[in-house]
């Protein structure tokens, strides 16, 4: 066995608000693993060649962020099903001085809903999915792969709720949001992919009144925890799950390609992420 540190990161641009160092740090504590993980500022001009440093010194490889997610794909050898579905990788994994990008966005909104919910099932009925920009298209993948039978996605800007129906095919559609309130009594898991919700954003304003007491309701916005739209979900006696853990399954294929054990997201996890 090798006793050579092993290195990863995330890049991005700007990268200080990063909560993966503190993901990835409690991992490698907890395993007591001879690893590092830091947060590494990448301007867009030294993306690049920042990446190929990086696999000069060693790096095992490294998480994207902001802005780079699509030009990490376009540098990558080899490239997952699930980033070039999402046409962005959030993952970079570096073996014999090669590049294999992934897509874990997907995976980390499944394993959350599995881990909060664990009886719930993309199959059980339609998904709708409010927004329209990358991490939609990252659910909206995840959950045609989880065998969800429709989905219909609901943006602001319809054209590109049309243009993601068109990419992924005849099981997703597009709505305008002012047709959210009649798709809700067909919908058994609701997503909101938006900021809105978010502290200094504006509110998701939908109400609930005609979705199924069945139904799961899901957000990715974890600032507040407990979001507008899961509050009313909670009080309409509706499953719910917030979006921090989509944040910390995410990180989990990572860690593991990188370090080689499989991590946990437990609810110390979460505090310390929340404290954070
Ligand atoms: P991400 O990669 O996090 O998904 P994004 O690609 O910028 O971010 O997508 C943001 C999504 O939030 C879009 O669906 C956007 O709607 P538009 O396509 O109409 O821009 C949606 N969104 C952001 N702010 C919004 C607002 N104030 N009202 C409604 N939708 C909003």
């Amino acid at each position: 066995m090798s006793d050579k540190i092993k290195k990863a990161g995330v890049v991005g641009w700007p990268i200080n608000h990063s909560k993966s160092p503190l993901i990835h740090g409690h991992w490698i504590d907890q395993f007591e693993i001879n690893g590092s993980y830091e947060a590494i500022a990448l301007s867009p001009e030294g993306f690049t060649s920042g990446i190929r440093t990086l696999i000069a010194q060693g790096y095992q490889g490294c998480n994207v962020t902001i802005p780079h997610k699509e030009t990490a794909l376009k540098m990558a050898d080899t490239i997952s099903n699930q980033a070039k579905a999402i046409g962005a990788a959030n993952t970079l994994v570096f073996k014999d001085g090669k590049i294999h990008a992934d897509n874990t966005d997907g995976i980390g909104f499944i394993n959350n809903i599995k881990q909060g919910a664990p009886n719930w099932l993309a199959s059980d009925g339609s998904a709708l999915v409010i927004g329209a920009g990358g991490a939609a298209r990252a659910i909206i993948h995840a959950l045609l792969e989880d065998a969800v039978p429709k989905i219909i996605v609901a943006n602001r800007t319809i054209e590109k709720a049309a243009h993601l129906a068109a990419f992924f095919g005849d099981k997703v559609s597009a709505v305008p949001m002012g047709q959210i309130g009649k798709m809700l009594n067909e919908t058994q898991t609701l997503v909101n992919t938006t900021a809105l919700g978010m502290t200094g954003q504006p509110e998701l304003i939908i109400d609930l009144y005609n979705i199924p007491k069945t139904a799961l309701v899901t957000d990715i916005v974890y600032n507040p925890l407990k979001t507008a739209l899961l509050t009313q979900a909670e009080e309409r006696g509706l499953q719910t799950v917030d979006g921090l853990g989509m944040l910390l399954h995410q990180a989990v294929p990572g860690f593991e390609a990188w370090f080689g054990a499989r991590p946990i997201v437990d609810k110390a996890l979460r505090q310390i992420v929340l404290a954070g």
